[in-house]
């Protein structure tokens, strides 16, 4: 056996869960189980997390069709909408709640009337999808005058995961204010938010990488903020080689040894949803102690350096999990956790504890 596996781990995903309710109070929660639950799986997320949220968001409709499949009854949040007749048609019979974000989907909404329960999406300064303000109450005025009104107001932050937000507080005001004159439910908070802005919490939060166990912030970690590793990311050594002071390691021979080294060679690569671009340094763990990725990873294998660690071919090397932080894997290679969490492929083993 290859041995490269990626461990999901359910009651870290259910205390995740948790963890959000309790911290949203009297506010929904709706978990975001899009882009295959961050890369857990989608079905899975979403049946894990079911008996601890109010709803499920994800980003397209197929993913919602799928969950429905599947049995799923709770509330879905489609968060990209429908893109054309067919879909608006499809949300309504599978019973979705579809976010309407551009005039295009207004014009498309009331030229096909469909019993479907829309969420306004207000582009309070995020600048990607949504309406502005002005906008956002005109077409909530004429999709109610077509026995179409809106049932809730949402909007995106683009900066509370920083460390220095200074968008937040002006973002909210805007979609608050376009939630009280529509007098409607609003929906603003992703994981950052929730962790950090109870004002921002209003009637409903849609946490998404926080029930994954990885934390929003640069300043404090999962662990600090009471989540539990739900991802570990594992592969085996090959080989290990003693390279000499001088001589290089991998291709374009981007890291060369100071003095003599033990070089581990790890069956897992970019093939496997490790990244590429993860520079010399980037921590890796053998047996639980951590050392440094050297040289380039390649499509099947990482090198790295285990001079002086008890480490022997057919050992463990976490890649991210419980020694080793994803967040500070993210950010070695200048990425996040919900793109090293995405970007697995189908070829490591999956298990599911
Ligand atoms: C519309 C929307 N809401 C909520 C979330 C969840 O954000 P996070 O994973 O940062 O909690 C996302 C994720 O990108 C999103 O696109």
């Amino acid at each position: 056996m290859r041995g490269t596996r990626v461990e999901i781990r359910l009651a870290a995903l259910r205390n995740n869960a948790l963890r959000a309710a309790e911290l949203a109070g009297d506010a929904q929660v709706f978990a975001m189980v899009k882009a295959n639950g961050y890369g857990h799986g989608l079905l899975l997320a979403a049946e894990t997390m079911l008996d601890s949220v109010s709803g499920l968001g994800v980003a397209v409709l197929d993913e919602a069709r799928t969950l429905r499949e599947h049995g799923i009854a709770l509330p879905i949040l489609v968060a990209e909408g429908f893109f054309d007749a067919e879909e608006l048609e499809a949300a309504a019979r599978l019973s979705l709640e579809v976010v309407v974000h551009s005039l295009w989907q207004v014009e498309l909404l009331l030229a096909n009337p469909c019993p479907v329960r829309i969420w306004l999406k207000v582009n309070a300064g995020m600048n990607r999808l949504g309406l502005r303000p002005n906008e956002a109450l005109s077409a909530a005025a004429r999709l109610s005058q077509a026995g179409n009104a809106p049932v809730g107001v949402m909007s995106h932050f683009a900066c509370a995961d920083m460390d220095e937000d200074i968008h937040s507080e002006k973002q909210l005001l805007l979609a608050r204010s376009v939630a009280e004159q529509l007098q409607l439910p609003l929906s603003a908070s992703n994981s950052a938010a929730l962790l950090r802005y109870p004002r921002a919490h209003a009637q409903r939060v849609r946490p998404g990488i926080m029930l994954y166990g990885s934390s929003p912030f640069n300043w404090q970690t999962a662990a600090e903020l009471g989540l539990q590793v739900s991802h570990r990311f594992s592969a085996r050594l090959i080989a290990i080689n003693a390279v000499e002071a001088g001589e290089s390691v991998g291709y374009g021979a981007t890291w060369t040894a100071s003095d003599p080294r033990q070089i581990g060679v790890v069956a897992v690569g970019y093939g496997d949803g490790y990244p590429r671009h993860a520079p010399s340094g980037t921590p890796v763990a053998v047996n639980g102690v951590v050392t440094t990725l050297v040289g380039r990873v390649s499509m099947d294998m990482i090198t790295i350096d285990v001079t002086g660690l008890s480490a022997s071919v057919g050992d463990e090397v976490e890649l991210w999990g419980d020694v080793v932080d994803v967040d500070d894997v993210a950010r070695a290679c200048g990425t996040i956790s919900y793109e090293l969490f995405c970007q697995i492929t189908q070829r490591p083993e999956r298990t599911i504890v």
